[in-house]
């Protein structure tokens, strides 16, 4: 037990059942030392999701960017699959990759070694001999879930696909391994991880934050909070008000996807996957939310959307994509408003932990998932 990271009453008053239960305290948000911990004992041993597939799809397409303090290169490889490279020349240590593109090699612009799509070592300028050496960059575990990319540090990463089987089955008819990019939108936040992650991941806010985006469309009222498989994710139901009007233009929805369940048009169900992917289901798609954390202060939150590769021959589909880019900034501007002076407040110390909302069961999901990780830093099985 890490008693200096989280006291035994902290723990209890969170995974008290929710009634009784009391939120986590502001130190969680802005800490080093307990962002530190996060680093080691989440971000490093479990499955975290990155971005979606779709980003890179052609042979050659890749992206980089740092994770738990880590530098990392995504690319799609000559065989079509999508694999993660430590981002550290196997010289003297500068970033092979900077930024994303699409490359047939990656040549280090420091003293020009260069490393093929499968990560080895194919040219040392004055120093062929270390051709021989089987240098290459190490590899990071991937899988590629429901159309998203996650990677795994450790060694014995356990099988994703078996660890969200449940989830997997109810989105089979969303065929996401076919799915195309519609956008990308990230979004600099000056807030912790969390604070964006537990943002997302709750409807009671909809009533006060979303007055001019959804609660007409899909009210506070008559969301809920489901428990998913009471142990990888849980679930936020948006119910579509029957009386509202559509959210969007008839002239900027494009046909959906063919075969999915009644409930697909019913309303939006918001997945909550620890630690740091939400994804969510339209008619025509999936939409992905991805936050990755910088600093105790600082993370990015990413909004995906990947479409019917057919959406693109709708007329409608140029004016269906600024509608949906539209309305994430939108709901991102709403959301920003509420982030920052939260972050500000859990700085402060002046937080005294608040009771969870029925609409809340995902946060106070996830907090319990959170402090069985923290607390001890083992696979603590999950008591509920
Ligand atoms: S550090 Fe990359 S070639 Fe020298
Ligand atoms: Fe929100």
């Amino acid at each position: 037990m890490s008693a200096e990271l989280l006291t035994q009453d902290e723990i209890d008053a969170t995974v008290r059942p929710i009634e009784q239960a009391r939120c986590l305290p502001g130190r969680i948000y802005h800490d080093d030392q307990i962002y530190a911990a996060e680093m080691e004992r989440i971000f490093s041993r479990e499955w975290v999701a990155v971005f979606p597939a779709a980003k890179l799809p052609r042979r050659g397409d890749y992206t980089t960017l740092e994770l738990a303090g880590r530098p990392l290169l995504f690319v799609r490889d000559n065989a079509g699959a999508i694999r993660c490279y430590s981002n550290v020349c196997r010289h003297r240590g500068m970033q092979v990759a900077l930024g994303e593109g699409n490359q047939r090699a990656f040549q280090c612009g420091y003293h020009h070694w260069t490393y093929n799509l499968s990560g080895e070592l194919t040219n040392a300028p004055e120093m062929p001999e270390m051709l021989q050496c089987g240098i290459a960059l190490p590899e990071i575990h991937t899988s590629v879930w429901q159309g998203v990319v996650f990677v795994n540090f450790r060694d014995d990463a356990p099988d994703l696909h078996q660890q969200l089987s449940k989830l997997g089955a109810l989105l089979e008819p969303w065929n996401a391994d076919t799915l195309e990019l519609l956008y990308e939108r990230p979004y600099a936040c000056d807030w912790n991880w969390k604070v964006m992650f537990e943002n997302g991941i709750e409807t009671y806010h909809i009533l006060g934050t979303h007055r001019a985006s959804l609660e007409d469309a899909t009210p506070t009222h008559i969301s809920y909070g489901a428990p998913g498989d009471n142990r990888n994710y849980a679930e936020v139901h948006l119910l579509f008000d029957p009386n509202a009007g559509e959210l969007f233009p008839v002239d900027a929805v494009v046909p959906p996807l063919p075969d999915l369940p009644p409930w697909a048009s019913e309303k939006f169900v918001y997945f909550a996957i620890y630690p740091n992917l939400i994804l969510s289901q339209t008619p025509d798609g999936l939409q992905t939310y991805i936050t990755i954390p910088h600093s105790s202060e600082e993370s990015t939150f990413t909004w995906a959307y990947i479409t019917n590769p057919d959406a693109k021959e709708s007329p409608n589909y140029e004016k269906f994509k600024r509608a949906q880019e539209d309305f994430a900034d939108l709901v991102q501007g709403e959301d920003e408003v509420c982030c920052r002076p939260v972050q500000a407040s859990m700085k402060s110390g002046d937080y005294l932990p608040g009771p969870y909302n029925q609409r809340e069961l995902s946060v106070w999901a996830f907090h319990r998932w959170y402090v069985h990780r923290i607390a001890d830093g083992t696979e603590a099985t999950a008591t509920w």
